[in-house]
């Protein structure tokens, strides 16, 4: 008996690990879709720049032009560091992860997106210690949050995202709030099920509407030991905070204590969070 529930186990494991990977390609996928879009626009930017330049001969129109196209470039770079950041983080593994940087990469991803819906991003970083997280997924559940918000901002409007240290619980929040529909009661308890959505299907940018959005967010939260929370009003907004626990430096094994310097600081001690 035991083992059969053991073997069970196992299997819901693996076929959860397997999920996992399938929405990393989906939400990896939407990404490829994001990127080679804004990558066409600024291409766009740099060719219609060139033509200029070389159709005009006099200064300030050659000095107009390669500064467009410096711009430009510039984007271009900041748009391949922001993928090449969550490509650097691949390896599945817990690590020291600050937060904010990881922010911004997300907030370059989606910038032409939120231009484009008239949506304006209001920061608020807070000074926050590494949190202890996988990388590429926090990125992950970052960019569905904020697809979600965009989305629920028909009309735009200012999104916001903040980072706070709770320096009582050892926590490091992120927060995104919009100013959209907001979730009517009845759909609270439902928005993490999988495949729960109030979307016809994907919008024109090819993001949502199949509903597994939030129940990859809630899954990854989770794996990190975290919390994710909703708080919404149908008419003012919502807001999604996920908490995710402070990098811990592993404690020194048992035998390293011995060659600890006398007079050294002591170590806090490392209570688990959960
Ligand atoms: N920021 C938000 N504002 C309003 N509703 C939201 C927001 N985020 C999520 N929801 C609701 O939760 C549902 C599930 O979200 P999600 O799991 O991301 O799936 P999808 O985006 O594909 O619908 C959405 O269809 C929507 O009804
Ligand atoms: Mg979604």
């Amino acid at each position: 008996m035991a083992t059969a529930s053991k073997s069970g186990e196992a299997e819901l494991a693996a076929l959860r690990q397997q999920l996992l990977r399938a929405q990393r390609m989906a939400a990896l996928g939407e990404l490829v879709g994001t990127t080679t879009h804004e990558f066409n626009n600024v291409l766009t930017t740099i060719l219609n720049y060139a033509k200029l330049g070389l159709r005009n001969k006099d200064e300030a129109t050659r000095d107009k032009a390669f500064d467009r196209i410096l711009s430009a470039a510039l984007r271009a770079e900041k748009i391949t560091n922001s993928v090449l950041g969550m490509a650097r983080n691949r390896s599945d593994e817990f690590a020291p992860t600050e937060l904010e940087p990881l922010v911004e990469q997300t907030l370059t991803l989606l910038e032409r997106e939120m231009q484009k819906y008239r949506i304006a991003i209001r920061k608020e970083f807070q000074p926050a210690p590494p949190a202890r997280a996988v990388g590429n997924q926090i990125q992950q559940v970052l960019l569905n949050l904020m697809t979600n918000a965009r989305q629920a901002m028909a009309g735009g409007g200012e999104l916001l995202v903040r980072v706070h240290h709770d320096e009582a619980a050892n926590l490091i929040d992120i927060t995104v709030r919009d100013p959209g529909c907001g979730i009517p009661r009845e759909h609270l308890p439902k928005i993490f099920e999988r495949f729960f959505t109030t979307k016809s299907g994907p919008d024109a940018t090819g993001k949502g509407g199949a509903g597994v959005g939030l129940a990859m967010c809630r899954d990854i939260v989770e794996a990190h030991q975290g919390r994710i929370r909703v708080e919404s009003a149908v008419g003012k907004g919502t807001a999604f905070t996920v908490r995710l626990p402070v990098w811990q430096t592993p404690e020194p094994a048992a035998g390293a204590a011995a060659i600890t310097p006398l007079g050294a600081p002591g170590l806090p001690s490392q209570s688990p969070l959960y």
